[in-house]
């Protein structure tokens, strides 16, 4: 037997048991007549200690001083108080006077400290890979992942949920993302490509007759990487037949709740509803981070014609108001405005008002308006003294909505008002079917083309498809999406409708979803779901900045694995097997 005991589970309830452990050596700490050593498993850190006065321990404390770090080491000895104890750890009141040392695998010199607080870089820990999941704060993120994947699984099967799996080899679907794509040996010349998501094989399961699926799966999208987006993700896909949209959200406020009392302790209120159209009117975005208030407020009657041309010529104008930060300096202002500036934000300034201890208000540009207007647009705000008042415009109102966004998270930030242990949830209902493409100069499906408008808005489909509204929801928490989904269309010739509004053809609507669309000829019940993202879900409970660190092996911005070597060359002859001929780019 390799141990009695796991690194973790020692306490001084244990003082003078017989033990033998076995881990991996964290620390040799060397002092006089004494050594240390901290060994480390996946349960926790045990202190071993060795005393060179000690006749039955003498030729141990030799060979003790020659182990190294991350040396795979096993140890039986005695359980015994320790002299100075650490609170700091759970075993920390014990320690092990050790009897027997068996050298198991000794290790290289690891190229970073594998402790929480590690000299290792970024790319360094990602090149190792397993020596950065040794280390306690990166294994707790995938214990946390286990444990809430689990209760997932716990709380559906309840709720008479079949997990069934799909394929990863399907077909490319337009819409949505890049596909990844794999080459067939098979059928040269034909590609498979890996799901988005596994939208179509779920609603061909309600077609069967499953009722209740869900899934977690890996899904693949080729698209830019950013803290929240990794090329291949993990969803909780689930679908249910014979619903309706308030039957979902039901069922999954459900789950989010039950989430964040067996993992988190905390009794969920009830979520609130917001439409996508009020999200974007007082927040700028259809994922509002709601921890903090600081709601957009429309300016366009207030200061519109009073000669600052700025604002008489923009399509919006609003502001938010910063509680308490009348007191910022000019040089913060700036900070702001550079802020807001970047070329990402694209912002062309930035006007300030401030709401003195008297009450009246002092804005940058006071020279176009009167010390009246100025208590208007402080009324506006409920603005009180003390507070700051910031104030975008531009001749694009959605843009300079979104500016304005990214103006209120910074001040969210820099205000302390997003506390990563506090937590926001709501619904955002009534998405828009579509939304206008620049790029493609056609609607496109805001959440996918499977999707059912809202009932009442289906005469709107032939007279003005921009203005539908769908029966589409996305769970949001701490400005987060950590999930979205719709009512499906289960109707053949509705479904062809909106392929038509989206630039399809019949023929090649058929092409592409004729085998969906054949399938609803043979009873297709009415049904509906959703789709989390569950590295988002773990993240937002680790209090994580990006969804990587709870991923075990994920990809960097540049979508490589770097221990891996992935994605990297393959041979000649695997190509000459695909049929595939390598052309050389310039
Ligand atoms: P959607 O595309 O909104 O819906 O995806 C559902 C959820 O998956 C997560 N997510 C991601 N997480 C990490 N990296 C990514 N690249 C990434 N992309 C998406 C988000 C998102 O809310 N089939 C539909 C769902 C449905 O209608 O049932 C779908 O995939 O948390």
């Amino acid at each position: 037997m390799y141990r009695t005991t796991t690194c973790g589970e020692l306490r001084i309830t244990d003082v003078n048991k017989q033990v033998t452990l076995a881990g991996w050596v964290q620390r040799v700490r060397k002092m006089g007549g004494m050594t240390f050593i901290d060994l480390r498993d996946r349960y926790g850190i045990t202190q071993l200690a060795f005393d060179q006065s000690n006749p039955a321990q003498a030729a141990l404390f030799d060979e003790a001083n020659k182990l190294g770090r991350e040396f795979v080491i096993q140890a039986t000895g005695t359980v015994r108080e320790r002299f100075s104890k650490n609170d700091q750890l759970p075993t920390g009141d014990i320690e092990i006077e050790v009897t027997a040392l068996k050298v198991l695998n000794p290790a290289a010199v690891p190229p970073f400290t594998i402790e929480d607080d590690t000299d290792g870089g970024d790319d360094l820990r990602m090149r190792y890979r397993y020596l950065d999941l040794r280390r306690q704060c990166v294994r707790r993120n995938l214990e946390l992942r286990h444990k809430m994947a689990f209760e997932v699984r716990s709380y559906l099967d309840k709720q008479g949920f079949l997990e069934v799996e799909t394929p990863v080899l399907v077909n490319s679907t337009p819409e949505g993302a890049r596909d990844f794509v794999v080459p067939s040996r098979m059928n040269p010349g034909t590609f498979y490509a890996l799901p988005q998501s596994p939208q179509i094989l779920k609603q061909l399961l309600m077609v069967s007759g499953f009722d209740r699926y869900f899934q977690i799966v890996k899904c693949f999208r080729d698209e830019d990487l950013r803290a929240d987006r990794q090329p291949e993700f993990t969803q909780i896909d689930c679908e249910m037949s014979f619903v309706e949209q308030e039957d979902i959200l039901e069922m999954f406020e459900g789950m989010t709740r039950h989430l964040f009392k067996t993992i988190k302790n905390i009794d969920l209120p009830r979520l609130p509803r917001m439409t996508w159209h009020d999200a974007m009117k007082y927040y700028g975005s259809d994922k509002p981070d709601t921890r903090f208030e600081m709601r957009f407020v429309e300016l366009m009657d207030i200061l519109q014609g009073f000669g600052f041309s700025v604002f008489d010529n923009a399509a919006y104008i609003g502001g938010i108001c910063a509680k308490g930060a009348a007191g910022y300096s000019r040089k913060q202002i700036d900070q702001l405005t550079d802020f807001v500036k970047r070329p990402q934000i694209g912002a062309k300034g930035l006007v300030y008002a401030r709401v003195e201890q008297d009450g009246t208000v002092k804005s940058s540009v006071d020279k176009f308006y009167s010390q009246q207007t100025l208590q208007s647009m402080k009324a506006a705000f409920n603005a009180e003294p003390g507070d700051l008042i910031l104030i975008l415009s531009g001749d694009d109102a959605d843009k300079t909505r979104k500016q304005l966004s990214e103006l209120r998270l910074e001040m969210g930030s820099q205000l302390g008002l997003r506390d990563k242990n506090k937590y926001s949830c709501l619904w955002v209902v009534d998405f828009p079917m579509y939304e206008w493409s620049d790029e493609e100069q056609r609607l496109m499906a805001m959440h996918h083309p499977f999707t059912s408008p809202k009932p009442e808005d289906i005469p709107l489909l032939d007279t003005n498809p921009a203005a539908v509204r769908a029966n589409a929801y996305d769970m949001v928490i701490n400005g987060v999406e950590v999930g979205g989904g719709s009512i499906r269309i289960h109707d053949a010739k509705l479904q062809e409708k909106v392929f038509e509004i989206l630039g399809f053809t019949p023929e090649q609507a058929q092409a592409k979803f004729g085998f969906l669309m054949n399938a609803f000829k043979y009873g297709a019940p009415p049904h509906g779901g959703l789709a989390y993202g569950l590295d988002r879900f773990v993240s937002l409970f680790a209090g994580l900045d990006s969804i990587r660190d709870c991923i075990a092996f994920p990809k960097n911005n540049q979508g490589k694995d770097v221990m891996l070597g992935a994605p990297g060359p393959i041979d000649q002859k695997q190509f000459d097997e695909l049929k595939i001929r390598v052309v050389e780019q310039e």
